[in-house]
Parts: C-alpha cells; sequence; structure tokens
C-alpha cells in the first residue's frame, strides 16, 4: 500500500477510534444525567464510530498496509448542558468531514483510485451525521429551558433510536 495513503489512513482510524471514545463519555454523562434517550442514543453513535473504525482497519490491512490501533486517553467529561453536548458533537464532525476530505484529495493527488471510492462512503455518512447533529441542534434551541420540552426531546431520540435499529434490522 502506498505509504503516504497508509499513514492518512491510520490517522483516520486514531480519528474515528477516538470520536468513538468521546461519544461514549458523552452517553454516560447523559446517563447520570438522567437523559436515558440521550444516553442509548450517544452509546449507540460511539458504536457506529467504532465500526468506522473497523472498517478503516480492515481496509489497511487487506491492501498489504499495517492498520495502527490507537490508545486512547480517558478524560473526565463533563458538559453543562445537551445544547453544550450536541455542540461538541457537531464540531466534531466538522472536523472528521474535513479529516475526510483531506483523504480523499490525497488519494487523488495518489492516483489511488480504490482507496478513493472505498472512501465515498464516509463522504456520504458524514453529510448524513453533521446534518443529524445540525437537527438535533435546531431542536435544543427551540426547547431552550423548557423542561416538559426537555422531557419528549429525550424521549423522541430514544425512539429515534429504537426507529433506525428496527431500519437497520429490516
Ligand atoms: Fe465516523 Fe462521525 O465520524
Amino acid at each position: 500500500m502506498n505509504k503516504r495513503i497508509e499513514e492518512v489512513l491510520n490517522k483516520q482510524i486514531e480519528l474515528e477510534a477516538s470520536s468513538s471514545h468521546h461519544y461514549l463519555g458523552m452517553a454516560s454523562w447523559a446517563e447520570n444525567a438522567g437523559y436515558n434517550g440521550v444516553a442509548s442514543f450517544l452509546y449507540a453513535h460511539s458504536d457506529e464510530e467504532r465500526q468506522h473504525m473497523l472498517r478503516l482497519v480492515k481496509f489497511v490491512n487487506e491492501r498489504g498496509g499495517k492498520a495502527i490501533i490507537p490508545s486512547l486517553k480517558s478524560d473526565v467529561i463533563s458538559f453543562e448542558s445537551l445544547q453544550e453536548v450536541f455542540e461538541q458533537l457537531l464540531s466534531h464532525e466538522v472536523a472528521v468531514t474535513n479529516s475526510i476530505n483531506e483523504v480523499v484529495f490525497i488519494c487523488l493527488e495518489e492516483k489511488d483510485y480504490t482507496t478513493h471510492t472505498f472512501m465515498q462512503w464516509y463522504v456520504s455518512e458524514q453529510l448524513e451525521e453533521e446534518a443529524l447533529a445540525r437537527t438535533i441542534l435546531d431542536k435544543l434551541k427551540l426547547i431552550g429551558n423548557d423542561k416538559g420540552g426537555m422531557y419528549l426531546f429525550d424521549r423522541d431520540l430514544e425512539n429515534f433510536q429504537a426507529d433506525s435499529i428496527a431500519n437497520e434490522q429490516a
């Protein structure tokens, strides 16, 4: 495998792993704060990021490269509000999108069209993830400090989770 491509894919592996780890911390915080719906949404999101990482690990290894499994720091994560959680999530996703765009750019520079095709799945996934994070933030802005609204929001995210799992299994 082209060394430059191997290097950027390993950087992407690290970023996906850190996304998974970070969202796991957010999920645990939400669970302790009593937002069970938000917690189950974030636990599932953390699992998805792990899948994103695994997909890259397998791709690198199958193509003759060496995937590097990163070690992760454990930060104590604490938030002032759900708004802060989802603002961080969105800005993290924007950073991931930028990184994926960079990988795609390097694939073109290196004329590695196989990896370029493989990365298109990530490009579409990022579109969806950013859109979802923005929709959630818009909802939170509308709710403001309304406790009843927050209760429904939490329940909606739990249902959203159940719906998307049902769709995946259908
Ligand atoms: Fe796999 Fe949301 O970045």
